[in-house]
């Protein structure tokens, strides 16, 4: 097994987006730069790794739509059926008596997730749509 080793490095940037910066990670509680700089590249390369497509992910695609728009229900659930073997479950909650928000817990090859969640998010009615995951092996 691969050691940890930590290993420091320097970085040097904008004063005004160093500023910046340190506003936001206060903000979310983050306890010093590094540990806010080592989510920021986990992220950077989880990201990344969409590009491949190959790698087996789990994780979320929240949906908020106005469920009284024309076929939107139906074709949500069209498009589900298809991804049956991705969407662990569902879970839809009415915020008022216009708008949904739906969770769908999924997990697959990223590719194909990406494309689960285009599909659902790019329909009409849906007013906003995010995919977000975790790799499932370090
Ligand atoms: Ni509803």
């Amino acid at each position: 097994m691969k050691e940890n080793k930590l290993t420091r490095f320097g970085v040097s940037m904008d004063e005004a987006l160093l500023e910046q910066f340190d506003e936001m990670i206060d903000k979310k509680g983050y306890p010093n730069r590094s540990e806010a700089v080592r989510d920021l590249i986990r992220d950077a390369i989880l990201q990344n790794k969409w590009t491949d497509g190959e790698e087996v992910v789990a994780g979320t695609i929240m949906l908020f739509y106005d469920h009284h728009h024309n076929n939107l229900v139906d074709e949500m659930m069209h498009i589900q059926h298809d991804f049956h073997e991705n969407i662990l479950a569902t879970t839809h909650l009415h915020i008022d008596h216009h708008n949904c928000l739906e969770i769908i817990v999924v997990k697959g090859k990223t590719a194909l997730l990406r494309n689960l969640s285009d599909r659902l998010i790019s329909l009409k009615g849906v007013f906003y749509g995010k995919l977000t995951v975790s790799p499932l092996n370090k």
